[in-house]
């Protein structure tokens, strides 16, 4: 069974927006282990938008799940990525400006910081993966930097506009998938997989986890919001 990893940044976002405590992303941690998760995932940025390095400390030291921790190849992140010590971490490019990670890393254009990352990473006992497009250079490349895992992007599947696109994109999975595999590297993929179209990306044969957190957490939102308006109601005399 492919395992899920679910990405609870978006729980923090929420916090955010009023720099208060609630609510808690340990807690929502909890609940998707309860519903099945295998893994949780969080992106410590370096604008620190959401996540926190208190609640990656507090993930790793209240929780035994497995943590992986999306994180750019930056000095300060990797100093707290070894400090923390979660089972997995990502190495995903980021830029401040951007919404979300846009693009996958250039393994091939920062080859020597990257394969340096790595082995810093993997010198602390970390499982360490890339985040990369459906490329074969850059599976590759992934492979010789030393990495365990890649994480292959699913974005342009994900927003590509008509089935035959989706198909086309579909297809590169699929082939990047065999070409890790092939390496021996473990094969993940994520990046705006939804209810209605996760299906095919978890047939691809031999995924390892899918990580999955902006759906899961805006279905979050409305699977809750009948029950959290009736506790309020109820206590309004
Ligand atoms: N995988 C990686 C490497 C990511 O950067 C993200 C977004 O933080 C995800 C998976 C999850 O993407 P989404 O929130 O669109 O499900």
């Amino acid at each position: 069974m492919v395992r899920l990893g679910v990405n609870i940044d978006h729980v923090a976002t929420v916090r955010q927006a009023r720099k208060v405590w609630y609510p808690d992303p340990v807690e929502a941690a909890r609940l998707a282990l309860a519903g099945g998760a295998d893994a949780i995932t969080v992106h410590l940025r370096e604008d620190r938008r959401h996540i926190q390095d208190r609640d990656v400390e507090r993930l790793r030291s209240e929780l035994s799940c497995s943590l992986n921790l999306e994180m750019a190849a930056v000095p300060e992140i990797i100093a707290k990525a070894r400090e923390v010590g979660p089972d997995d971490a990502c190495l995903v490019p980021e830029r401040r400006e951007e919404v979300t990670t846009e693009g996958g890393l250039d393994v091939v254009g920062a080859f020597e910081m990257v394969r340096d990352t790595v082995s810093a990473l993997k010198g602390a006992g970390i499982l360490v993966s890339l985040f990369i497009d459906p490329v074969a250079e850059q599976i590759e490349a992934a492979k010789r930097a030393g990495a365990d895992a890649i994480e292959l992007h699913t974005g342009a599947y994900a927003e590509s506009r008509s089935a035959d696109a989706a198909a086309r994109e579909l297809e590169l999975l699929k082939r990047g998938a065999e070409l890790g595999q092939t390496l021996g590297l473990r094969v993940n993929a994520g990046h705006g997989l939804r209810y209605d179209n996760v299906l095919a990306v978890g047939r691809i044969p031999g995924l390892h986890t899918l990580n999955i957190g902006h759906s899961i957490v805006a279905r979050a939102v409305l699977v809750g919001m009948e029950r959290a308006v009736r506790e309020m109601r109820e206590l309004i005399p």
